[in-house]
């Protein structure tokens, strides 16, 4: 007879077991479980408060369809912001926003869509192509970064939440680490306070969570998400450093969280320094007035030189 996995606060059947915290739970008892880690994260972290405004960066896929709806759960003020980057390889950015918008539209939530090629002219496939060693997820970060600034700016947002996971954390913080990456060792976290005003805060909510938890809290919640990846990250070296971390947490239960969770408390305890300011001066940047260390326009601004 198979052996059934049981839950450890009922004792039905468990849809998931998480050794790191010695414990199984089944599709009733995880929903809460989930949600009480995220409140602990926005508690432990001092992310936000009830009163504040939150805009939710949706990408359609688990993570942060799985975020909106724990943050709506737990009653705080949130809105949703879908960027849609006109990346057209197997229908990925059309998919993304179809199911972000049907999530949106179910739960009666407001979300804000901002097309890329409309707005600019181009794809982030075509001006990143049209770019110097401008690689696709490069472009990609630096596009999705100033619009969500400037939503969070434009709207008075208080903050900006995105859906990376622990497992998300974690890979950054190996790659950060091999090369010895002084600079974003001593900001990566999941809070960084906002350091000028055209700069929101940004938050992330899940960091406590398994990828697989995440996962599971979606299906658990018939949440409909993109599956697919980003065609232009399949190969990137985050994916294969989350492999590695997930073949050495299968040995030793509870590794990943150790990591991710150790170093944030060797920083705060002062053993590495901890740096959230610009670096060098800042000017504004004379076509859009985001703050730049560039003399002249801005990196983003740069980009679309020459496309409208
Ligand atoms: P990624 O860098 O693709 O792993 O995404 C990290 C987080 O950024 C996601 O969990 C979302 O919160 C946010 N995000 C990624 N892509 C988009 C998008 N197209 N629109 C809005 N938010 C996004
Ligand atoms: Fe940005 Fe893939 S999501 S390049
Ligand atoms: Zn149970
Ligand atoms: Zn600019």
């Amino acid at each position: 007879m198979a052996h059934v996995m049981k839950c450890s606060q009922c004792g039905a059947t468990a849809v998931i077991n998480m050794p790191q915290h010695r414990l199984k739970l089944c599709a009733e008892h995880l929903v809460p479980w989930v949600a009480k880690m995220v409140q602990k994260a926005i508690e432990r972290y001092e992310l936000f408060t009830p009163d504040e405004r939150i805009l939710v960066a949706v990408s359609g896929g688990k993570d942060s369809l799985a975020l909106w709806d724990i943050l709506e759960q737990l009653g705080y003020q949130t809105e949703g912001l879908h960027i849609h980057l006109g990346i057209d390889d197997e229908g990925y950015s059309d998919a993304s926003l179809a199911k972000t918008a049907a999530f949106a539209q179910e739960r009666g939530l407001l979300l804000h869509v901002v097309n890329v090629r409309e707005i600019y002219g181009q794809s982030i496939v075509e001006v990143a192509r049209g770019r110097r060693g401008g690689r696709t997820c490069a472009v990609c970060g630096l596009v999705k970064r100033h619009i969500m600034n400037e939503m969070a700016h434009e709207d008075g947002y208080d903050a900006i939440a995105t859906g990376h996971n622990l497992d998300d954390e974690a890979a950054v913080l190996l790659m950060n680490t091999l090369h010895w990456e002084r600079r974003f060792l001593s900001k990566q976290g999941p809070l960084l306070p906002s350091i000028h005003p055209r700069l929101a805060r940004k938050v992330k909510p899940l960091v406590l969570l398994y990828e697989r938890e995440t996962a599971a809290y979606a299906i658990v919640r018939g949440i409909d998400y993109v599956m697919q990846e980003c065609p232009y990250a399949v190969g990137a070296s985050s994916i294969r450093a989350k492999g590695i971390l997930n073949q050495l947490e299968r040995h030793s239960p509870g590794t990943k969280v150790q990591f991710y969770l150790g170093f944030l408390r060797a920083r705060e305890d002062g053993w590495l320094p901890s740096d959230r300011g610009l670096d060098g001066s800042v000017a504004a940047c004379p076509r859009c007035g985001q703050p730049t260390t560039a003399d002249g326009l801005c990196a983003f601004c740069r980009l679309w030189e020459g496309v409208r």
